[in-house]
């Protein structure tokens, strides 16, 4: 039997509004509706976390939190984890979220997609990092879906596009040798081919923002806008900065002091994720307290002291719904594979993009990285630079309306 190509996309359109219907003939990249369902994996993880025994007395004590998690936080973690959450209640709230896969260059690739009333609405491919997940957007999803106004009182509302990176979540183990450019190419045909979008903007964070740097960078005609927090490129040390003249502001200061502090105290997780993936990945894989410690640490040191508290959701309740998905669709050691791959992922060299897409960048006080405007600059066309007092490194849970509000400015400058 052989169909004509407009019958073939006719019906790929048709089996994206229709969910539950079988897959049609011609469904080149294999896109099918996804129910999330990892219950029958729980009482394996709560009898592990009942099961670890932690310490009866802190082992290395007066060190606040510069030696990492503390024993105490450890432990109201795991009873919490034991007591009070409801995994099976998580799994249905990410359910209501349309999910799918689709086959991209033989990698499954997990997504949400949520589309705007608006026909003119503008795509938005939003690109999570480590130790992050699709669940770091969920408090912005439906928002950017609305119809809503910009600063200026333009109107604007964006089909939204989540995509699990590949050895995260639902989506396949990244292959030998995969790069960040790699994954690019993949969401790019994601978008583009198996969702049909001529042109759309992005916006990314941590290896996210590698991603979506390169994505601006390697398809400049169907990428008309980038939108960052963070950029692939090591900070500015105070000596370069002095060398180029560049001052700061005291809110600057203070990300330029936290970023250096970052530097020299609270990278040891990416170096040994850079060099010994498979250790670190193999020893905590079956290890749901274990990947709390690594994790949650993460997710505490890494955010507003004020996380949890309005405007931040990033309450322990989050943490360990994170940190569930990870034990529970046993991506962890996968995971940690994106650092060793890409060794050279923050590059120390800086290179403009051959992109004249407008770039906007978030700036959050608290976030592990720091790049002023005139270094952002240097990357790309560089529109528009906000900087919140609130908010740290998972800007869609610590501070949501901030990146709403930043997201939405894309209209402004979009033109396709
Ligand atoms: C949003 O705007 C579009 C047109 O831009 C319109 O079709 C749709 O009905 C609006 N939705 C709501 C909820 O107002
Ligand atoms: C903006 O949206 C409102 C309500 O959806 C509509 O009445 C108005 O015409 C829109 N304005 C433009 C410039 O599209
Ligand atoms: C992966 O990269 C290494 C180092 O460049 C190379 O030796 C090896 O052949 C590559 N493997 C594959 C399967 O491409
Ligand atoms: C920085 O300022 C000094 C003194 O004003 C000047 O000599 C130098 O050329 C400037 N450097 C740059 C990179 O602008
Ligand atoms: C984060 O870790 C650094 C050391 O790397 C420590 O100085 C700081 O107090 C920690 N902050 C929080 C909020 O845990
Ligand atoms: C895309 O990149 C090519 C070079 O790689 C450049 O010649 C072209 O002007 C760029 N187009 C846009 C729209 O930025």
């Amino acid at each position: 039997m052989r169909l004509s190509l407009a019958k073939l996309l006719a019906l790929s359109c048709l089996y994206e509004v229709s969910q539950g219907s079988p897959v049609p003939l011609g469904n080149e990249y294999q896109l099918q509706p996804y129910n999330i369902d990892l219950s029958s994996r729980v009482p394996r993880m709560l009898d592990l976390i009942k099961g670890t025994k932690l310490p009866a007395q802190p082992v290395y004590i007066n060190t606040g939190t510069s030696a990492g998690i503390s024993l105490s936080l450890l432990e109201s973690f795991q009873t919490e984890w034991q007591t009070i959450f409801d995994w099976n209640r998580e799994q249905e709230e990410m359910n209501k979220f349309n999910h799918y896969t689709a086959v991209i260059e033989g990698l499954k690739i997990h997504f949400i997609h949520e589309r705007s009333e608006a026909e003119d609405a503008i795509p938005l491919l939003l690109v999570h990092g480590w130790p992050g997940s699709f669940l770091e957007f969920v408090p912005v999803i439906n928002e950017l879906t609305q119809n809503a106004t910009t600063a200026t009182g333009q109107n604007v509302s964006f089909h939204v596009v989540v995509a699990s990176l590949p050895g995260f979540a639902f989506s396949s183990s990244p292959p030998v040798n995969w790069t960040v450019a790699d994954t690019a190419r993949v969401f790019n045909t994601l978008l583009t081919k198996v969702l049909h979008y001529d042109t759309y903007a992005t916006f990314g964070t941590d290896w996210g923002a590698g991603i979506a740097y390169s994505l601006y960078s390697q398809f400049n005609n169907t990428v008309r806008a980038l939108s960052l927090d963070f950029l692939p490129f090591q900070p500015y040390t105070p000596a370069q900065l002095a060398a180029e003249n560049i001052t700061l502001s005291p809110l600057e200061e203070f990300e330029q002091a936290e970023a250096t502090e970052w530097e020299n105290t609270g990278e040891g997780y990416f170096i040994e994720q850079t060099t010994k993936a498979n250790t670190i990945g193999l020893a905590l894989y079956d290890n749901p307290v274990g990947q709390l410690a690594w994790i949650g640490e993460k997710f505490v040191n890494w955010s507003d002291p004020n996380a949890g508290q309005s405007p931040s959701v990033l309450t322990h309740n989050e943490i360990l719904r994170s940190v569930s998905l990870y034990y529970l669709s046993e991506c962890f050691a996968s995971s940690v594979v994106i650092y060793q791959q890409n060794a050279n992922g923050f590059s120390t060299v800086y290179t403009k993009a051959n992109n004249d897409a407008p770039l906007l960048f978030s700036a959050f006080k608290y976030n592990v990285g720091f790049w002023p405007p005139a270094v952002v600059a240097k990357t790309g066309n560089l529109v528009l630079y906000t900087n919140h007092e609130s908010g740290g490194h998972f800007p869609g849970l610590d501070n949501p309306p901030a990146l709403l509000e930043d997201l939405r400015e894309i209209a402004t400058y979009w033109s396709n």
